[in-house]
């Protein structure tokens, strides 16, 4: 297959032999049951498992034969994946719309390892900013680093949003437990105020640290939050602007914006333009993550991303998680026409993990035209949604067990507890157990008649099963294991879009809502603006600022 780009022809997809062979598959596999496939192989579940990286994948529960995952595997080499990871880790600018390289890779690469962008090895670029972070953490964390009237800083805000945002906070939540608990973290990314007026209420702003995060430091929601920080810190600290050199400092691409805020660059910690918004929690962006859990952690996070990295590079196919876990997801999404996938960890550390992989799922392959410019004639990124088990258990899971869709579920469990307290993490994992075996299996007209239910009552209670999913088992979450799986879902998306023919590193379509509120601003301010929107957006605008400037209150308080 040619290299990738708009320019190389790729055969369509749709009308490819694989993919026509998936589709002729899928009909003939109609009605066949996990309970049939269970009974046929007995070794079913032990054999429809893959290990890497210290992850464990169980994949037997899904609606797949070992004829299956060969036409999977087989679409997986005629569309040249191994060889676009490879052109990925070399450095190629495989994210064509935009002309760059996508190196995320590099961020975790060990010392040593030579990855080239333009003939340039950006490799100790990488540990030279690695270690600048790790210097500043540890002047923070023991107190050296103080504040500008001579105080220690106790609380770090890390302001940002997205990409710049989500991996921060979910990984803070992630690595709670090894966090310093003497210290105040808080995130801030709505340009709501009351994310930052929540946020700093209780804090002193001697002893408060911003981080700003953007890469491009141009984003709206960023720098309205970060001039209300810089407000809000020389208002407490008496105005005086040396104090932000003190109290303020930037993670960006962009040094001449961050000159501009008033950041001295020293205070600057930088990446680079190969590294994608949503690829970034282990760039400098993660900075807020390091002062929290401090330096060794966050290299051991960097060591599981790169071990995960490894397996995915030279894994067999079949062995390969992010690539079974990848065409899995196709199946369902192309071929039986799932819509979503449910991410369910039974981690209450993992709380965030749903929301870091909305983006990096759907900003990466939410995408409707190939690499090409042409329409896809098939669907590409599904919805990824979820909340921490066991709570889902007590609110969504009714429509995944009895409902009328297909939702594909990932399970996510770890075997050792971090606050053993008596037999509670048995009871949180036995409902991982119990979950993908009810959907799988469910319980047939006859066993719920065999129980003595009344036959009116009898067809409410039966559950088909039939409804896939994978366990994904870690020993324990440790900041490791965080690399690793969040990596998984990185190479994961990479297998998906590859597939798809996609540009899974862009996002143009973000912009329109962004050009057009820029737009929308001056409207709401202005005394008399001129609405030359469609009839329901000049209505809305109408009655907001009615509403905004009637000091007499339509809404009851
Ligand atoms: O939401 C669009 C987006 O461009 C994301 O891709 C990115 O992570 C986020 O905005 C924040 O951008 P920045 O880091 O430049 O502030």
């Amino acid at each position: 297959m040619a290299a990738r780009g708009p320019t190389a022809a790729v055969p369509s997809l749709a009308a490819s032999t694989p993919w026509q062979a998936l589709r002729k598959h899928h009909a003939a596999l109609h009605g066949t049951t996990l309970r049939e496939l269970f009974k046929r192989d007995a070794k079913r579940g032990e054999r429809l498992t893959a290990e890497g990286a210290g992850l464990y994948l169980d994949y037997s529960k899904n609606l797949v034969t070992d004829e299956t995952l060969g036409l999977l595997l087989k679409l997986a080499r005629a569309r040249g994946v191994h060889k676009h990871a490879e052109a990925m880790f070399r450095g190629e600018p495989i994210n064509v719309t935009e002309k760059r390289a996508v190196l995320h890779v590099a961020l975790r690469a060990p010392k040593g390892t030579r990855i080239e962008v333009d003939g340039k090895d950006v490799v100790p670029g990488v540990h030279d900013v690695l270690d600048r972070m790790a210097a500043f953490s540890d002047k923070v964390r023991n107190g050296e680093w103080k504040g500008h009237s001579g105080k220690r800083i106790r609380n770090v805000i890390s302001v940002g949003i997205g990409g710049s945002d989500l991996g921060p906070v979910m990984a803070y939540e992630a690595l709670r437990d090894y966090s310093r608990r003497d210290m105040t973290f808080r995130f801030v990314s709505n340009v709501d105020p009351t994310d930052f007026v929540e946020a700093v209420r209780d804090l002193d702003a001697q002893e408060t640290l911003f981080v700003i995060c953007s890469k491009t430091f141009t984003t709206l929601e960023t720098l309205t939050n970060a001039h209300a920080a810089r407000d809000w810190c020389l208002q407490q600290l008496g105005g005086d602007e040396a104090a932000v050199a003190r109290h303020f400092v930037a993670v960006s691409t962009n040094a001449e914006e961050v000159r501009k805020f008033g950041i001295d660059t020293d205070n600057m910690f930088g990446f680079w333009d190969w590294v994608g918004g949503r690829y970034s929690m282990d760039s400098a962006i993660g900075l807020s993550t390091m002062l929290a859990v401090g330096p060794e952690h966050f290299h051991g996070m960097l060591a599981g991303f790169h071990a995960m990295d490894m397996h995915f590079r030279h894994a067999p196919a079949e062995k390969n998680l992010p690539m079974l876990m990848a065409l899995l997801s196709i199946w369902y999404n192309d071929f039986f026409g799932a819509q979503t996938v449910a991410v369910l960890p039974y981690a209450q550390y993992l709380k965030r993990f749903p929301a870091y992989l909305q983006q990096l799922t759907m900003e990466s392959n939410g995408k409707h035209v190939t690499l090409q410019g042409t329409h896809v004639d098939y669907p590409t990124g599904p919805i990824y949604w979820g909340e921490p088990g066991t709570n889902g258990q007590h609110s969504f899971y009714q429509l995944i067990h009895q409902g009328t869709r297909l939702i594909p579920c990932d399970f996510i469990g770890f075997c050792q507890p971090l606050n053993p307290l008596h037999d509670q993490h048995d009871l949180l994992m036995a409902n991982v157990f119990a979950q993908s075996e009810a959907l799988a299996f469910g319980k047939t007209l006859q066993q719920v008649r065999a129980e003595g239910t009344p036959a009116w009552l009898a067809p409410h209670r039966v559950c088909e099963g039939n409804r896939p999913s994978n366990t994904i088992l870690a020993q324990r979450l440790t900041p490791f294991a965080l690399g690793t799986l969040v990596a998984l879902y990185e190479h994961s998306v990479f297998v998906q879009g590859t597939i798809w023919d996609i540009d899974s590193f862009d996002q143009w379509g973000v912009e329109l809502g962004k050009q057009l509120a820029k737009k929308v601003i001056p409207q709401l301010q202005d005394a008399h603006p001129r609405l030359d929107h469609d009839g329901s957006t000049n209505a809305l605008i109408r009655r907001y600022r009615q509403w905004r400037d009637d000091k007499g209150g339509a809404t009851p308080s």
